[in-house]
């Protein structure tokens, strides 16, 4: 008898088992459901926040951090998924592996986030560009790093990490404003968040401050433009101020030109596109993992001047980006523009979920709105 409710128990097992199996390889995606579980050809839940995506050939590349159960910390590195359909995607694998060298910049259990990667034509490789904090140094690195690889599924190579654009102005500052700032003391500033020290945030005390080693540099994303320039867009200045900055011809270094979008405006995961000739910005507030009301802006050259417009979401929790935070805007060949954001999950990062909607125009402006389900193909 015990033998034959043994047997039967290991059936049951059995059975549950294999259909659960069976569930996750006969389960097609078949559409793009924002805040749902996304799973890959494996029927896994795609592993890649924080991300962007590149399209070389007839293949989307998704990069983006592989995030672990318990801690937000780059315990793997990050992740390359591929698509023809951007719909059904397959793990590629580790592009950009963490270290178990003790003090290497990427040692395992450094903070690595937003990785973007662009295609360099003339070099023929793609770079990739993060944003780096060193292990046990909570955030207080604020550095970018710089990988390379000849495919784009990688392995990519770490080149190198470090701050921006140090001892260097921004292109605007001229005598006028480094006049201003020669005036500025931080020592008159000791009191945050008064319009006072506003002023001077705006004036460039924090700009002085980091001067000599080099500007901070923390969510970021890269942009190619039509000419081939590609600009490194990353919160700097305690998160105060974005920084636009261009990159040498190879992709792999500031040129040192570069201007401030939103002094003292406070703005995050900056995700950038053009359309019909205007450059718009999404961005977000800083409330850390927490969402909040996402902003936009516009300008007519990546230098600027840079507007701010309203909330481009619509629907419910629009107040709140849907629950998420920007990361990236995906230009599809035939002008259609995607918003991806980031449903960050900081008590279980693993299961963080992915926002991709449509941008769609209205007077002139993009709009976000919120769909339960949509295709690509709409
Ligand atoms: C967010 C940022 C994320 C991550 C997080 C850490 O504001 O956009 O990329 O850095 O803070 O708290």
């Amino acid at each position: 008898m015990k033998n034959l409710i043994r047997f039967s128990l290991a059936l049951i097992a059995l059975m549950v088992t294999s259909a659960t199996v069976c569930g996750q390889q006969l389960q097609d995606v078949l559409s793009i459901r924002p805040g749902e579980i996304w799973p890959d050809e494996n029927g896994q839940h795609i592993n890649a926040h924080g991300g962007g995506v590149l399209k070389y050939g007839d293949t989307y590349y998704w990069f983006g951090e592989h995030k672990a159960e318990h801690t937000s910390s780059a315990l793997v590195g990050v992740t390359c998924y591929s698509s023809k359909d951007l719909l059904h995607w397959r793990n590629c694998g580790v592009a950009l592996s963490v270290t178990d060298e003790p003090g290497d910049d990427i040692e395992r259990g450094c903070v690595l986030e937003r990785p973007k990667v662009i295609y360099n034509k003339v070099t023929k490789k793609f770079c990739m560009w993060f944003h780096l904090e060193l292990k046990g140094k909570g955030y207080n690195a604020a550095r970018y790093g710089v990988a390379l690889a000849d495919r784009p599924e990688g392995p990519y190579k770490f080149l190198y990490s470090q701050r921006a654009n140090a001892g260097t102005w921004p292109m605007e500052f001229e005598k006028q404003e480094l006049a201003v700032i020669d005036t500025l003391n931080a020592a008159n500033f000791k009191e945050g968040w008064t319009p006072a020290w506003r002023k001077a945030v705006t004036q460039g005390l924090f700009l002085k401050r980091d001067f000599g080693t080099g500007q901070m540099s923390r969510d970021m994303t890269l942009y190619v433009d039509d000419d081939g320039k590609a600009y490194h867009i990353f919160s700097s200045e305690d998160n105060l101020t974005l920084h636009i900055a261009e990159l040498t011809a190879d992709y792999l270094h500031h040129t040192g030109r570069y201007t401030r979008l939103s002094p003292a405006g406070h703005n995050e995961a900056p995700a950038i596109f053009k359309h019909d000739g205007t450059y718009w910005m999404i961005t977000s507030g800083c409330t850390g993992w927490d969402p909040n009301e996402a902003r936009m802006f516009s300008a007519p050259s990546i230098w600027g001047p840079w507007t701010q417009h309203p909330n481009p979401c619509r629907g419910p929790k629009a107040e709140i980006t849907f629950g998420g935070q920007s990361t990236f805007v995906l230009t599809l060949d035939d002008g259609r523009n995607i918003f991806m954001a980031d449903i960050w999950r900081p008590r279980h990062p693993i299961d963080a979920r992915y926002i991709w909607l449509p941008i769609e125009f209205e007077d002139g402006k993009p709009v976000v709105r919120w769909r339960e389900e949509w295709k690509i193909s709409d």
